[in-house]
């Protein structure tokens, strides 16, 4: 039962989050509300929001306070944030379902490993095969949004450079006058690039790019968050030719993890195309351990839902070899996050 009350759990969170139950309970720390009460608000049965509620209280998610009353605790009220109900709401509909089909996907594509992003289990369940996992989240209005979200709690678990030196860019960048600093590869909302910022005051903005999807940076410029003021944006496919040539530094958070090895290696050739002999690339992705740590394995998982996976360093080395790029430097910030230095070989 112990497996069956976790998804019970994440069932009951998922449905109260859809029914956006945990607004409608008081927030000041003394108040409570009862299941007939809340029931009421969100217009459903009592016995049903009874039931679902009861898993939340067994599992410590809301606090039980007298008989069929209940008020929130510290995890609920996290799950008001909006970035993070978005990863539960990802987590539960994109990979937890790629998950509950994969029986079938594997009786469909026998026990291969998964190794293309148009035949993914996530595809399979959404009787979508031939589309990318992108594709398919970016034309969901609710997902797309809740993906968006997302890159919020991401950026906090994987911090833009770790224990990684920027000071070397800052100190080239008045030698190289026309190069670019930093270029941020599927950089997403930016946050990796307003976090060197932070940490780097001295980071010429005017010289740093971020890329992603045409429709991600349309959204990105159209949110003009200060924070990123001066930054170019350029919509760039990273399977395509590499518009930005010679920067100082090219920038790659939390995208191999999605991609198969024949993906990851022919987009780090079109990096390293152009990359100059002094260019360096970062990488910063889970480094999976020998074994791997539940939380890696499970975020392998998720991965292999999408045709990707997360990597030992001995896999890094393999496809950036292949792509003519060696390991400089590997910083472990985290079970989680590692920041990789790489340069042409
Ligand atoms: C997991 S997110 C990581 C975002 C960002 N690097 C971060 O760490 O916050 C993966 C990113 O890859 C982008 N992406 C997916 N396919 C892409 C492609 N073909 N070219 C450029 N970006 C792409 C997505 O739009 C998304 O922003």
């Amino acid at each position: 039962m112990w497996f069956m009350a976790q998804v019970s759990c994440f069932t009951a969170i998922r449905l109260f989050l859809k029914w956006n139950a945990f607004e409608k309970l008081p927030v000041d720390k003394e108040s409570a509300i009862s299941w007939a009460e809340l029931a009421d608000v969100l217009r459903g049965d009592v016995a049903l929001i009874t039931r679902i509620g009861q898993i939340l209280v067994a599992h410590g998610i809301l606090k039980h306070v007298a008989s069929g009353r209940v008020a929130h605790t510290h995890f609920s009220k996290l799950l008001l944030i909006p970035a993070e109900r978005a990863i539960i709401e990802l987590g539960f509909d994109v990979h937890a379902q790629s998950w509950m089909c994969m029986p079938k996907y594997f009786d469909h594509f026998g026990l291969v490993d998964p190794n293309d992003s148009r035949q993914t289990s996530m595809a399979f369940g959404e009787g979508r095969l031939g589309s990318t996992p992108f594709d398919i989240i970016y034309a969901d209005e609710e997902r797309r949004k809740a993906f968006i979200a997302c890159l919020t709690v991401n950026a906090r678990q994987n911090p833009a450079l770790g224990k990684y030196d920027l000071d070397w860019v800052i100190k080239q960048a008045d030698q190289s006058p026309s190069r670019a600093l930093v270029v941020d590869v599927g950089g997403g909302d930016g946050r990796a690039l307003m976090a060197m910022f932070k940490a780097w005051p001295n980071l010429a903005r005017h010289r740093c790019v971020l890329e992603d999807l045409s429709e991600v940076i349309g959204e990105v410029r159209h949110a003009a968050d200060p924070d990123l003021a001066g930054v170019q944006m350029v919509p760039a496919d990273f399977n395509k030719e590499q518009p930005i040539k010679g920067a100082l530094l090219y920038y790659i958070r939390q995208c191999l993890h999605n991609h198969p090895d024949d993906k990851c290696v022919a987009l780090l050739q079109v990096l390293a195309r152009a990359m100059a002999p002094d260019s360096r690339l970062l990488i910063v992705e889970a480094l999976l351990d020998d074994p791997a740590t539940t939380h890696q394995a499970a975020l392998d998982l998720m991965m292999m839902g999408i045709a990707g996976r997360e990597r030992t360093l001995a896999n890094f080395e393999e496809i950036l070899d292949k792509a003519g790029l060696r390991i400089t430097q590997v910083l472990q910030t985290h079970e989680l996050s590692a920041t990789i230095e790489c340069m042409l070989t």
